[in-house]
């Protein structure tokens, strides 16, 4: 079941509830390594990358279970503090382990990520950090060890602003002895829900949500209960589902607050939408035009929309300039959006789209990443006749069931 079979030029219409945020729940369920005892998450969407967290947390020692839609983790003390090779190269973000039983346990040993499809995505900036708080790292046969009796609070400036570092040092200063601020921190609401689970446990967290955040350690935390906020990126993805078809979509349960800056442009562009406190109506449109997009850090546009907002654009009236400063190399889906039958042009780092209304038609394309498996979707919902998108596991790595989300919609979808 590798491949999705999309026929295309149906309108989606109707109204579909957003799932529990993949890239809140992955460093949450992390943090759950800085007190042992049973934790208790709601909203935890079910994907690929939620089971890979499990094994990894489980191979810590961690024990796991779903029940009902209740997820637990219950942590006690890992025999071994290693993150191996085969867990994080399936997942990068298991790099979040690091600060988490660094603080907790004064040692462990992470496998490098490795490179990943959309660049080089180093983790020079986690190290640095963890080094700051006073641990000394080495790295050896693909693996990085810290290791620190106890780490101790510092000022620290990022130099580029990353969600994972934030992340990482975040977990890693509340056990540390006095106080951290973080500069330049990522502001992303994935990162506030982080600091709220860690506050829940008895972290001294503030800031949290701009770009400095201080952190006064505390000696010890304890397990807590916790509803993962939702997707904003899927809610961002079912809203241009909506659009692309040219249906009337109401995206239910995440804040239109997280994803203004993709409603701002639909909405730039020609589209009609109704928001309220936790939903957005996207409405019928039959012609929207060309608008440029630059990604950057929250909340301007988010480099996990880039893809997606492509496809829309692909169809729109006239030229757009799409700039991914998020990346180095996040244009893989281009090519095979070409082959669809979208006029696109990329250079480095800025894609030329030049839209044209019904462009779009069916033809086999390939998933190469997570966002980009999304955006060759969305594209076969507005071509004609049928697309076949292959390698879609990269789709289940990170949206849950957005198959059968897309049917209810009214999509003609299926696997093969
Ligand atoms: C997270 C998200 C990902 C999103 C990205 C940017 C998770 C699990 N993943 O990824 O979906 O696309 O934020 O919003 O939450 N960098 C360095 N050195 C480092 C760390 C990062 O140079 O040590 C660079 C990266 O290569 C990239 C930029 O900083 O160019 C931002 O990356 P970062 O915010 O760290 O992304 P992730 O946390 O990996």
């Amino acid at each position: 079941m590798d491949k999705m079979i999309v026929q295309g030029g149906h309108q989606l219409n109707g109204s579909v509830r957003v799932s529990g945020a993949k890239n809140a729940a992955l460093p949450i369920l992390f943090s759950a390594l800085l007190a042992e005892g049973k934790h208790c998450f709601r909203n935890v969407p079910k994907l690929k990358d939620i089971d890979s967290t499990a094994s990894l947390l489980e191979s810590l020692g961690c024990e796991t279970s779903w029940e009902q839609d209740t997820f637990y983790v219950h942590v006690k003390k890992p025999k071994s503090f290693e993150a191996h090779y085969d867990l994080v190269r399936k997942m990068r973000a298991s790099f979040l382990c690091m600060g988490p039983l660094l603080a907790k346990y004064g040692e462990a040993v992470v496998s490098l990520p490795g490179g990943c499809a959309i660049g080089a995505r180093p983790i020079n900036l986690h190290l640095e950090a963890m080094k700051a708080l006073g641990a000394e790292i080495t790295l050896n046969e693909g693996y990085a060890k810290a290791s620190a009796k106890k780490l101790k609070g510092v000022p620290f400036l990022f130099e580029t602003s990353t969600v994972g570092g934030t992340e990482n040092m975040l977990m890693a200063a509340a056990l540390a002895d006095g106080e951290t601020i973080i500069e330049n921190a990522a502001k992303e609401p994935e990162i506030v829900d982080l600091a709220n689970y860690l506050n829940a446990m008895g972290a001294k967290i503030t800031g949290h949500g701009t770009s400095i955040i201080r952190i006064e350690g505390v000696e010890q935390l304890k397990p807590a209960e916790h509803t993962i906020m939702p997707d904003r990126i899927e809610a961002g993805t079912l809203l241009i589902a909506g659009a692309i078809t040219g249906g009337e979509v109401q995206v239910r349960g995440c804040s239109p607050l997280l994803y203004e800056s993709l409603i701002y442009k639909m909405q730039e562009s020609g589209f009609k939408c109704t928001v309220t406190q936790d939903d957005v109506t996207i409405h019928p449109c039959a012609s929207w035009v060309g608008v440029d997009v630059t990604t950057a850090p929250y909340p301007l546009f988010p480099t996990d929309l880039q893809a997606q907002y492509m496809s829309l654009m692909a169809i729109a009236q006239g030229t757009s300039v799409i700039t991914e400063t998020v990346f180095e190399n996040r244009f893989m889906h281009v090519q095979e959006l070409v082959r669809l039958g979208a006029d696109i042009t990329p250079k480095s780092r800025v894609a030329v789209v030049r839209g044209k209304p019904k462009a779009l038609k069916g033809a086999p394309v390939m998933a190469t990443d997570l966002r980009a498996s999304a955006s060759l979707v969305l594209a076969g919902l507005a071509a004609q006749g049928e697309t076949s998108v292959g390698r879609i596991y990269h789709l289940d790595r990170g949206y849950e069931k957005l198959e059968e989300k897309l049917i209810s919609l009214g999509a003609k979808i299926g696997r093969q």
